[in-house]
């Protein structure tokens, strides 16, 4: 989707005069967000769902360990895990922000029929989008490389 944006938003910038542009931008982002709502929620469900079940399995291994007269940092979650987790409810925080400060803004100015408040609207949200995009990548080699 990042890659989609990426190819489509240039183009659209570059062919389209102001009020259709922000009207395709309008549209192509409502289905867009949509589908931004709709990871969350997954990503929310199975990730803690996950990180609960590696709590628990974690600290029972830690109980053992420790009867066992071992280390006693044995049995924590990877530091990865934390990293991601952290970095998950970031984006989260960044995309709600996104989508009341930039998109529902957007989509108001647009119904009434202030174009330049729109176009302010959606070019606040880009930097966002970026910082966003960049802070997934992190997520995922946080996860694969911290272990
Ligand atoms: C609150 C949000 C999140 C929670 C609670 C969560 C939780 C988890 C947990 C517990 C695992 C299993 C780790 C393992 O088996 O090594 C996992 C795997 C993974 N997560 Fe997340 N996650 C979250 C957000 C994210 C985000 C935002 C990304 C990337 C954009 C991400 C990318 C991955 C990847 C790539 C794996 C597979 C790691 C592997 O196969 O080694 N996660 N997640």
């Amino acid at each position: 989707m990042g890659v989609m944006l990426y190819a489509v938003r240039p183009a659209v910038l570059a062919q389209l005069d102001s009020a259709p542009r922000l009207k395709l931008m309008a549209a192509v982002l409502k289905r867009f967000f949509l589908g931004v709502w709709a990871s969350v929620a997954v990503i929310l469900a199975t990730g803690l769902h996950l990180y609960g079940a590696g709590a628990m399995a974690a600290s029972q291994a830690r109980k053992i360990v420790l009867a066992a007269g071992g280390t006693p940092s044995a049995g924590l979650l990877p530091l990865g895990w934390n990293l991601m987790m952290g970095i998950g409810f970031l984006m989260m925080l960044l995309f709600i922000h996104i989508y009341v400060a930039g998109f529902r803004k957007m989509d108001k100015a647009l119904g009434a029929g202030d174009n330049p408040a729109a176009a302010a609207a959606l070019a606040k949200m880009h930097p966002f989008v970026v910082a966003n995009f960049a802070l997934g990548l992190l997520a995922v080699a946080a996860v694969k490389l911290l272990k």
